[in-house]
């Protein structure tokens, strides 16, 4: 692959960047900093906005048809996928293994044919994956996991919607994929990465709350606050610029040092 440098400009000029979930939160926030930066946005989300895109889809991300006619739909000449689309802990487990894991990894894989050679895709993950070594064994189980098994596998593998651990789970496997994912396109130059936010402020953080309970006010204590989608989206971009070809497979917390703490807990640093 040619070399590829940033010398001057705008950090996104000319890229065409595929924000999922760009109607609200993170994903609306990153779609306004990658029109900042000089990009393009094509936007996906099941509900419609007018901002910050150039062209938007209207797909629903837990439906495997849905995904098919959206692949078909957009454009080839893609230079980064943001899957950023996600049903917090509160929605019911089959849904939030469909978006949070299942569709994003079906779209992902069948949008790979669509996307120019040096491309990069970003993971919205979390810091409810930080645990994601703990579930080898059902992760293992997923890694083919279909959408009409869904309903199969919360049984077989216990996770449903306590404590919302369906959404944990879908992060876990999530940056696990992404891990797995380190060279898997890298003839083409093709890289994938996880960012791994805690707590933030954006319309879903009552529903986080509400199934943490005070585990997760501990988690803003601890934090000072929440984050801002302003504070997640700029490692979003930085991740789709140039200036991160040898940055694979790696799942960046950005987190108020939550994942730090766990670590420095866990081995009492
Ligand atoms: N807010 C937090 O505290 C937090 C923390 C860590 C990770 N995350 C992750 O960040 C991502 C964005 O979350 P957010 O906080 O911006 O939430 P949000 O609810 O503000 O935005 C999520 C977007 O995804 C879209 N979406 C949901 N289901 C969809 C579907 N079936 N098809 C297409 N689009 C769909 C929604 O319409 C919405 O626009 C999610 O993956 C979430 O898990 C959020």
């Amino acid at each position: 692959m040619a070399r590829q440098t940033w010398t001057e400009g705008r950090l996104l000029q000319d890229k065409t960047i595929v924000v999922t979930g760009c109607a609200s939160g993170i994903g609306w926030e990153t779609a306004k900093l990658v029109k900042a930066l000089g990009g393009d946005v094509i936007g996906v989300d099941i509900n419609r906005t007018e901002d910050h895109v150039d062209e938007l889809y209207i797909a629903d991300l837990s439906d495997r048809m849905a995904i098919k006619a959206l692949v078909n739909a957009l454009p080839s000449g893609i230079d980064g996928i943001a899957n950023i689309a996600g049903l917090p802990p509160t929605a019911p487990a089959d849904m939030v293994l469909k978006v949070n894991l299942v569709g994003l990894k079906f779209f992902t894989n069948a949008m790979i044919g669509r996307l120019n050679d040096g491309a990069s895709i970003v993971n919205l993950a979390s810091l409810a994956g930080f645990g994601w070594e703990e579930s080898i064994p059902a992760i293992k189980a997923s890694e083919t996991l279909a959408f009409e098994d869904v309903e199969d596998f919360i049984k077989t593998h216990n996770v449903g919607n306590e404590v919302g651990r369906s959404y944990f789970f879908s992060k876990e496997a999530v940056v696990a994929w992404t891990i797995q994912n380190r060279w898997t396109w890298r003839d083409r130059g093709i890289r994938m990465n996880a960012v791994s936010p805690a707590a933030v402020d954006t319309p879903i953080l009552k529903d986080f709350l509400a199934t943490l309970g005070p585990r997760g006010e501990e988690g803003i204590r601890l934090t000072e606050r929440p984050g801002r989608p302003e504070e997640i989206a700029p490692v979003v971009a930085f991740l789709m610029s140039d200036m991160t070809h040898w940055i694979r497979g790696t799942n960046i917390p950005v987190d108020g040092g939550m994942a730090s703490h766990f670590l420095a807990q866990r081995h009492q640093l």
